[in-house]
């Protein structure tokens, strides 16, 4: 039988708790918060940079447990080449900045997606990071660059049946679900997608399926200390049913209607 380290959320009903142990964000509005200013879009990618530092501070401060944040898509590569070379350059660039400062404050790293379309020193430096901070207990900080959700869920299936080829006959959820990349955590509790619009953009599709949705009209550079403690406030006030009904919920435990009552 596979066991999973967490609790799968069609499987059983996980427990509802009032700090999110898993935080995903869908860091969006970069290039219109600097067209706003007159500035080229990648501007925006740069000013990002600052947003990242302060949501992993307040994370890290509220204990949260993951914080998995969505930096380049599978599709992104249809951005104008400039942009995306931009991007690797400021990716680079941040980790050989940040990872020191990721260390002290005892943060585990991980990057999570297809790595084999990033150019070597890209991917050394990450295998580098994540081989650094791999003992580390303080939170687990995930980048996901390159990654889809379609994406992940294919290499999943392509892994289980390397696995175990008798999987052609048939298969349980936790048996796909433990080849995911990102099988180490929790399903997030809380996402949340700056810049205004309402959708997932193949973000986390397997793992968000009773993840409480925030969408905020903020762009990703605007976004701080402040809005984030607010998407948790708007959490807090959710009733977590899971398909159940709140009666149920309430009769189960009835201190527990909603995070913010724990
Ligand atoms: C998100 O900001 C960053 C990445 C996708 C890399 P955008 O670059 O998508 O900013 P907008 O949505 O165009 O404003
Ligand atoms: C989603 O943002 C991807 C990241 C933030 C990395 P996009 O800006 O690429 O999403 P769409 O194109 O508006 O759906
Ligand atoms: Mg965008």
């Amino acid at each position: 039988m596979v066991r999973l380290p967490f609790i799968s959320s069609t499987r059983a009903v996980p427990e509802t708790v009032q700090v999110p142990r898993h935080i995903a964000i869908i860091m969006d509005g970069n290039g219109r918060w600097a067209r706003k200013r007159l500035m080229p879009r990648v501007a925006g990618h740069a000013k990002g940079v600052d947003s990242v530092r302060d949501v992993v501070r307040t994370c890290l401060d509220h204990k949260v447990d993951y914080l998995t944040l969505f930096a380049f898509s599978s599709e992104n590569w249809r951005r104008p080449k400039d942009e995306v070379s931009f991007l690797m350059q400021l990716f680079i660039k941040s980790l050989k900045g940040e990872i020191e400062r990721i260390h002290r404050n005892n943060i585990r790293l991980r990057v999570v997606g297809d790595l084999s379309r990033f150019d070597k020193p890209l991917v050394d430096m990450v295998h580098e990071s994540e081989a650094l901070t791999a003992n580390n207990t303080a939170m687990n900080l995930t980048i996901c660059a390159n990654y889809g959700g379609r994406w992940d869920i294919m290499q999943a299936v392509e892994k289980m049946l390397a696995a175990k080829p008798d999987a052609r006959e048939g298969f349980s959820e936790d048996e796909l679900a433990a080849h995911l990349a990102l099988n180490f955590g929790p399903e997030p509790d809380l996402f949340i997608r700056t810049g205004g619009e309402k959708r997932i953009s193949n973000f986390m599709l397997w793992q968000l399926a009773y993840s409480e949705l925030y969408f905020t009209d903020k762009l990703w550079p605007e976004f701080g200390e402040a809005e984030l403690k607010e998407a948790i406030k708007s959490y807090q006030g959710r009733e977590r049913r899971y398909g159940r009904t709140s009666e149920q919920v309430l009769a189960a435990d009835p201190d527990s209607s909603a995070p913010g009552h724990a």
